[in-house]
């Protein structure tokens, strides 16, 4: 009885371990979401990075994205602009959750005032 008890202490304290501080923005993975951002072309308009582009065909910058999940989602599934349209046979709920992982996840650039050379 003991003993059992002790694993359940051990199996608990493990589990925090490995789902621990990452919980709430382990909706998506980030490392998965990089593959998605390639594989479906969501770089061509909107860069590796997420930078967004200056061709022709320019998509915005998408690191910074003000989104929330479910508004991200909705734009992509039915955008207004000149990007198509991602329904969910192309490119699954949870692609799109790892997606926006990987746009959450890139660094953001300094304002100018963390910059010491715009400094005068
Ligand atoms: C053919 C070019 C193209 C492709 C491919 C493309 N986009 Fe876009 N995207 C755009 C353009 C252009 C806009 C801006 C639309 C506008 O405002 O008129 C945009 C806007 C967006 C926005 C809205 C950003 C905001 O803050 O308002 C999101 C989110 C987005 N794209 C995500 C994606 C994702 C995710 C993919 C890949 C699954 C993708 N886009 C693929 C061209 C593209």
């Amino acid at each position: 009885m003991a003993n059992g008890r002790a694993y359940l202490v051990l199996a608990a304290f493990a589990s925090g371990i490995v789902l621990g501080p990452d919980v709430a923005l382990a909706a998506g993975s980030a490392e998965n979401g990089k593959v998605a951002f390639v594989k479906h072309g969501c770089w061509q308009c909107h860069g590796f990075e997420g930078q967004g582009s200056t061709e022709t065909s320019a998509g915005r910058v998408l690191y910074d994205t003000k989104l929330p999940f479910e508004a991200f989602k909705a734009y992509v599934r039915d955008p207004s602009g000149a990007m198509p349209p991602f329904h969910a046979e192309i490119l699954s709920d949870s692609d799109l959750a790892d997606i926006y992982a990987y746009l959450q996840s890139l660094p953001k650039p300094k304002p100018a005032s963390e910059i010491p050379l715009l400094k005068q």
